[in-house]
């Protein structure tokens, strides 16, 4: 029983140790887009990438499809599932203001990426600069132009900031070119069709105008306008725009392939968003203003620049594919270590198992040899005749006072029969049960009632006892005593005294 206690409280240190070990992190992150197109495409796919790098990171990413009160929606669902941390990238500035406040006095650290809100309520900003953009481009629109000639401009979405800001800084960089002029500003939002549907209707009513170059604040704005002139049958107009993503239909083939004039590369940045938003969860020092860095691409650097970024998206096709493999291999690693501890635990059951059949059984066999002895063959005749209560334990271990002459008359009995007969080894317990004038069954059963023991077992204990004292009271060989006893064998009567006495019979005398 002791071990039995043993094992149970290792096995309870053993679960407390677990139970207080320290928690793997988890971070849930939402992202909530304004916007689903490539760009914001690459940049998920970027913050996924990231997520290879860092344990227990979760996304959540939302897209409003330009749309503010889906926004505003897909942010506050955000804030009910339990993120820790929010980025945003809101669609205009004013509209979505709100809903990030809310996140923040929430407690949730807000990350606004890229596109800005008319709030304080942000835990950091990360963004490329979207004035500058607009004012190198107005630069080298000018000097492409020469100093001269007719320019459309068509803005992205009029409440978002980048198409603010970049406005401005074109605005600002024309300013040195007096004959450039800006014969309109259209106003689009961002997507290709919009921009191919505006432009068109303005063409058709302007049909006059001359058109040397078009900028699209984005290369899908630039190229939505492109479809409509070419329809229209204006084909000698240049174009530029703004993102200048890597890959067979960016921004950068586009310039290469002369689709476009120029585009300016407005980095997406996913994976220092993510590490980032890490640092500050993690409660590490972070900027709270990131500036992410752009470039412009024209006709001298497209090749180059193509060469490069196309090297760069076989690398991360590469890791990839890297990430799935290794994937895997957790996967399996994982299976086999379920395997491995069910096998233990199995193993464990089964040692458990031995150790309480094993303990029930000695203890049992100890528990015999107690109650026969305490309770019997040790009750002197004094007792018996008195009628003193004898102590007993039943069978199922239970301790139990039987009282009174009937049951002391009947094991004084008892024992008296067993005592005249037991050096006849051929005594069997239908023999004991005559002489008691009982049957067998009945014979057995009130014996085990009131001693525990069976019949043959007691029998066996009166033949031990007995031979234990002549082996004290006489000088007659093992051998011999053993008959005297009743056994058939003196090997058996060894080793039955070892069990009972834990000492062979020889060693009794010496
Ligand atoms: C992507 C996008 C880009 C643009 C940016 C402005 O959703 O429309 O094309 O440069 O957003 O925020």
């Amino acid at each position: 029983m002791k071990y039995l206690f043993n094992y149970l409280f290792l096995y309870v240190c053993m679960m407390v140790c677990i139970g207080c070990a320290p928690k793997a992190r988890h971070y849930v992150i939402g992202v909530s887009q304004c916007s689903a197109d490539i760009w914001r495409e690459k940049q998920n796919a970027e913050l996924r990438m990231g997520t290879f790098f860092q344990d227990g990171v979760e996304l959540r990413f939302a897209a409003a499809y330009d749309s503010d009160e889906r926004q505003v929606e897909q942010i506050d669902s955000l804030m009910k599932s339990g993120i820790d941390l929010l980025i945003v990238a809101p669609n205009q500035v004013a509209t979505i203001s709100p809903a990030i406040d809310r996140a923040y006095d929430q407690g949730i650290p807000v990350i606004v990426f890229e596109r800005k809100t008319n709030s304080q309520k942000f835990t950091a900003f990360m963004s490329a600069d979207n004035y500058e953009m607009g004012r190198q481009m107005g630069d080298y629109i000018g000097n492409r132009l020469k100093g001269r000639g007719q320019v459309l401009e068509v803005m992205g979405l009029k409440g978002s900031s980048p198409a603010i800001e970049r406005h401005r800084g074109f605005r600002d960089a024309l300013r040195r070119f007096e004959n450039v002029k800006v014969v309109e500003t259209l106003t689009g939002d961002w997507t290709e069709h919009t921009a191919y549907n505006i432009v068109r209707k303005w063409k058709e009513s302007h049909a006059e105008e001359h058109v040397d170059l078009v900028f699209g604040m984005n290369d899908r704005s630039a190229i939505g306008a492109r479809c409509a002139m070419m329809e229209l049958g204006d084909s000698s107009v240049l174009y530029c725009g703004i993102d200048g993503l890597p890959g067979e239909n960016g921004g950068i083939s586009l310039v290469r392939d002369s689709i476009l004039e120029a585009s300016y590369i407005y980095p997406t940045y996913g994976d220092s968003l993510l590490q980032l938003a890490i640092d500050i969860l993690d409660g590490k020092p972070y900027k709270k203003e990131v500036k992410m860095m752009s470039a412009m691409v024209t006709h001298d650097n497209a090749r180059v620049l193509l060469m490069q970024t196309d090297e760069t998206l076989r690398q991360v096709a590469r890791l990839e594919q890297l990430h799935e493999k290794v994937d895997e291999y957790i996967q399996q690693l994982h299976t086999q270590r379920v395997i491995n501890w069910l096998t233990w635990g199995v193993v464990v059951l089964m040692l458990m198992v031995a150790v309480l059949l094993y303990l029930y059984r000695t203890g049992k066999m100890t528990l015999r040899r107690e109650r026969v002895v305490n309770n019997l063959w040790n009750l002197n005749a004094e007792d018996i005749k008195t009628g003193k209560e004898a102590d007993v334990k039943t069978a199922d271990g239970e301790q139990k006072t039987v009282e009174g002459a009937v049951t002391s008359v009947f094991i004084s009995r008892f024992k008296d029969v067993v005592e005249a007969r037991l050096d006849d080894c051929n005594l069997s317990v239908e023999d004991l049960a005559s002489d008691m004038n009982l049957s067998r069954v009945q014979l057995y059963r009130k014996v085990k009632a009131v001693t525990g023991a069976s019949p043959v077992e007691l029998l066996r204990t009166a033949r031990l006892n007995r031979g234990y004292k002549l082996l004290l009271t006489t000088d007659r060989s093992v051998s011999e005593i053993s008959y005297m006893v009743g056994f058939t064998a003196p090997s058996y009567f060894t080793k039955c005294f070892k069990e009972e006495y834990g000492v062979l019979p020889g060693d009794v005398r010496s």
